[in-house]
Parts: C-alpha cells; sequence; structure tokens
C-alpha cells in the first residue's frame, strides 16, 4: 500500500493547472473587498455553496464569472503566489501553469496586467525551490480570430512562456479550429499541448486532430484515447504526454477514470497526476495522487512512475530532468 508521506514526499512535476482555478474562497472574498465588487456571498461558506456543478458545462459557469475580482498586476501575483506555496509543500519542483488570456482580456483587463503579475510570481517562486513556467491557453469557445489577437499580444513576451494549450467548452470546438494560430506559435518557438476533456462528444475525433494533425506534444486529460488501439500505439511511440485529474474528473463525471489511466501506464503512455482547478475540485497534487492510489490500489512503483512520467514529459531541458529523475 501507497502511504500519504510517500506521495508527500515524491517530487513531482504539475503540467495540469489552471491558475485561475486555484483562487481559493478566502482569496475571492479578499480580492472581492479589496476591489469593491459584490460577488454575491459574504463567507466562504457560501462561496462554497456555489460549487455545485456535473459537467464542464456547468463548472464553467461558476468558474468565469468568479474572475471578475481578480483585477490588478498584485491580484495575479498573489493569486499565483498562493498557489506556489502550496506547489512547494506538495514537493512540487516543476510547474507549468496554464493562464486563460482572454478570460480576463474579455473583461477589459489588460495581456499586461495578466501576465505581468503572473510572471513576478513566477521569479519569486525560485526562492520556494519550485520552477515555474507559462502556458498560454486559447479559450475554444472563443473565434480563432480573437486567439490569433491573443497570440500577437503574447509575443512581445514569448520568453515568459514556454507553451500554448486550448481549453474551455469542447463542444463543437475541435482543435483544428486553432490549426493556424498552433503553427504561428510553435513557429515562435513554443510548445503545444490541447485539452481533450474526458467524455466529450468528440472526443476520439479531436484526440486524433491534436495528435496527428496538430502534432501536439501532449493532451490534457485525454484518457478516452483507451478507445482507440491505434491511437494509444501512436502515443506510446512517440512519447506523448497524457496529464491526467483524477478528482477533477469525479467532479465533472460520475468516473475518476483510474481504471483507463492503470491501462495506458501499462502500454507504456506517459500519464501523470494532476489537480486541474484545485480549488474547485477539492484537492491539490498530492490529494490526487491518494485518491488515485487508494481506490485503485496502486503499488509504490506506480506512483514512482507517474512522478517520473511528470518531468518526463515537462517542457524542461533533458540535462534539467535527469537533475530530477
Ligand atoms: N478550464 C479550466 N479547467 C478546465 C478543464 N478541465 N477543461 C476545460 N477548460 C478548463
Ligand atoms: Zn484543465
Amino acid at each position: 500500500p501507497v502511504t500519504r508521506s510517500f506521495i508527500d514526499h515524491l517530487p513531482k512535476a504539475e503540467l495540469h493547472l489552471h491558475i485561475e482555478g486555484t483562487l481559493e474562497p478566502d482569496l475571492k472574498l479578499k480580492l472581492a473587498q479589496r476591489n469593491h465588487i459584490d460577488i454575491g456571498q459574504t463567507t466562504i461558506e457560501e462561496v462554497q455553496q456555489t460549487y455545485r456543478f456535473n459537467d464542464l458545462a456547468s463548472f464553467l459557469a461558476v468558474y468565469y464569472p468568479a474572475m471578475n475580482v481578480l483585477q490588478t498586476e498584485q491580484d495575479f501575483y498573489d493569486l499565483a503566489m498562493d498557489y506556489l506555496q502550496r506547489a512547494a509543500s506538495n514537493h512540487v519542483r516543476h510547474v507549468e501553469i496554464f493562464f486563460d488570456p482572454q478570460a480576463h482580456t474579455s473583461r477589459g483587463i489588460p495581456f499586461k496586467t495578466v501576465i505581468t503579475g503572473l510572471h513576478r510570481a513566477t521569479v519569486d517562486a525560485r526562492a520556494l525551490n519550485v520552477d515555474a513556467a507559462l502556458i498560454m491557453c486559447f479559450l475554444r469557445d472563443f473565434s480563432k480570430e480573437s486567439a490569433r489577437q491573443t497570440l500577437e499580444e503574447a509575443l512581445p513576451y514569448k520568453d515568459w512562456i514556454v507553451g500554448i494549450g486550448l481549453d474551455s467548452d469542447e463542444h463543437n470546438n475541435p482543435p483544428l479550429k486553432f490549426a493556424r494560430q498552433y503553427e504561428d506559435a510553435q513557429a515562435a518557438g513554443l510548445h503545444i499541448t490541447a485539452h481533450c476533456d474526458i467524455d466529450q462528444k468528440d472526443s476520439i475525433e479531436h484526440i486524433r486532430q491534436a495528435l496527428e494533425l496538430m502534432g501536439v506534444e501532449r493532451i490534457d486529460h485525454g484518457t478516452n484515447i483507451v478507445e482507440d488501439p491505434d491511437l494509444v500505439a501512436y502515443a506510446a511511440k512517440q512519447g506523448i504526454g497524457l496529464t491526467c485529474c483524477p478528482l477533477s474528473n469525479s467532479l465533472v463525471s460520475p468516473h475518476m477514470k483510474g481504471e483507463e489511466i492503470v491501462e495506458l501506464m501499462g502500454k507504456g503512455v506517459k500519464v501523470c497526476v494532476n489537480s486541474d482547478d484545485p480549488a474547485y475540485f477539492s484537492g491539490y497534487i498530492n490529494d490526487n495522487y491518494e485518491a488515485l492510489a487508494s481506490q485503485y490500489q496502486l503499488t509504490q512503483e506506480q506512483v514512482a512512475q507517474l512522478a517520473r512520467n511528470s518531468f518526463e514529459v515537462s517542457w524542461i531541458s533533458r540535462q534539467q530532468k535527469d537533475l530530477y529523475l
């Protein structure tokens, strides 16, 4: 059996973490007060009562309005620093943090405000022994023109960004919608990944597009790949990373997808464990490892393999990986 202490002490990388999803109820209330914004709740319990969702759409309907409390550079810094402190205490040594600029620019917050605050936190995280990078996501339910404009705004800051991702409402928003923006981002030297959320209408087609047509290096979630043995073989051969999020899975669907995660690991696919939106999905990364390990009786060796995979599919140099592994 795997103990919590074993999990706590394991060095790990976190590769699927939305910074906006780390907004804890106490910080939400503090920022609402600081920025004079009425969010409709005044206690932590009241905020938590709004966290009722059973699928991706109902989660996103709670998630986006809450971001209104994020207004200043300092707000974005505080948000990221709170997470990075938790990451340090979870023994996360490297993190690649998703952020959604369009969720902020669409409500009048300048791109520069967002990225400057987040970047300053990644610099200060070095003092916590956490190496932090940023992945900019396009909102897939926004237009490709909006993604193009966002990429243009981001390019002056490209040294602060390690890669590009794709998130938000997947329904009728396939990866290929953003093929051109992904090409442009890659040409600018950025890594690429994309969400293929669990149990979507076109999960397999979206995974196929992302892998075979767009050449992404990782898929975020992506466990539905088990339904297609050819794609599984391709992912194993190409060293594709799947960034799985057990607690998130169990909150937006009836399944944690543990059997799929174990099966994929057995087939040589580089799956890893992450927290997605920990303030909403009731747990940080070690809680995710623990939930998966206890519910599916993982061995210590399997848990250690998941942590090794997280470094292997991260976007750090080979040399840096060898330091962690
Ligand atoms: N935004 C934040 N978390 C997400 C997820 N799991 N899927 C899609 N969009 C998201
Ligand atoms: Zn996600």
